[in-house]
């Protein structure tokens, strides 16, 4: 595993996913030699002797406990991702609970954290970002604030900024207080995602012109919302960043379905040089930002 400065490289993440390696307890300390010799008769011990062995001896014992320690350390660390169940993982001494189909049942509180995305879901995100370096994030759709926080501890980003039209969520900003995560995770509330206005003004404060790497749109999943957060916000992802529009087959009977907008970013993917590559699966579309600098106005033209 490979941490260069607060981000784990992807190849770590991949670590962490897979089922831990049995491994070996660590071999006990050696117990040191206190005798001359073997054959030779022990001379006898002084009492000044003695509190010296008693001293060595307190001094192995401390040692052998920070060597359990650290061991301990790299085993959870290697173990990463430890799905105590399908649906539930602990990782980061936080708890995440996957909500299928009863969002409005479930509310996180104190270290639990309800997310609305799979294990299977996680692990399509990893696949697709591994080996990159991650540092500036933003989320459309906080939800209860599970993803935004998992999305945090797994990746170690500079920045992770969460956008949604909910009243604040007073658990969320507890919790990011409390684990001194104000300089890394923000929540934006009763924001749209197409108020594109707020949205920029958002993104400029916090980034201050940096490019995002990875933007995740699983807010309203209605067309004319997403197509409006896409517009505005891809040009922000760096060359080879990711944008991904997740839970593309929504059909809200609201406008046209949100899979009208995947077609256009499909169409629009034959010019490489603004789309460099295009990942689709049952969860989500990510979408790689190509070499061309590509305008808001661009794309409206391009999506309309
Ligand atoms: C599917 S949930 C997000 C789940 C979360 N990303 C997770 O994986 O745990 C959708 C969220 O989008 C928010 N939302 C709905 N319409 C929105 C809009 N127009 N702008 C911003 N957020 C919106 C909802 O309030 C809700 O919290």
């Amino acid at each position: 595993m490979e941490r260069s400065g607060t981000t784990w490289t992807a190849t770590t993440l991949r670590d962490l996913l897979r089922p831990p390696l049995p491994r070996r307890p660590p071999a006990p300390p050696v117990p040191r030699a206190r005798h001359g010799p073997i054959g030779m008769r022990s001379a006898p011990i002084s009492p000044l002797d003695r509190s010296r062995l008693l001293r060595v001896g307190a001094i192995d014992i401390v040692c052998s406990i920070v060597n359990m320690q650290l061991w301990w350390m790299g085993v959870t660390m290697l173990q990463g991702l430890n799905w105590l169940q399908e649906w539930h993982l602990y990782f980061d001494q936080t708890n995440f609970i996957f909500i299928a189909n009863e969002p409005g049942t479930v509310k996180s509180k104190d270290d639990l954290f309800t997310l609305m995305k799979s294990r299977d879901f996680i692990q399509k995100y990893v696949d697709l970002i591994e080996g990159q370096e991650i540092r500036n994030i933003v989320e459309f759709g906080v939800f209860e604030g599970g993803s935004l926080i998992l999305f945090n501890s797994l990746l170690k980003p500079k920045k992770i900024v969460g956008i949604d039209l909910k009243l604040p969520l007073e658990h969320l900003d507890g919790f990011i207080k409390e684990r001194g995560l104000i300089d890394n995770v923000s929540v934006h509330y009763s924001t749209s995602q197409s108020d594109n206005g707020k949205v920029s003004g958002i993104l400029d404060r916090e980034f201050g012109g940096e490019p995002l790497d990875l933007v995740m749109d699983d807010a309203s999943h209605l067309f004319e919302h997403s197509r409006e957060t896409f517009i505005n916000v891809f040009p922000r992802v760096r060359e080879g960043g990711w944008y991904v529009i997740e839970d593309w087959t929504a059909d809200y009977n609201d406008g046209a379905p949100l899979a009208n907008l995947v077609h256009k970013i499909v169409d629009m993917g034959a010019d490489h040089r603004v789309l460099n590559q295009i990942v689709i699966n049952a969860n989500f579309v990510a979408v790689r930002k190509g070499k061309a600098q590509v305008t808001a106005a661009d794309l409206r033209d391009r999506l309309a």
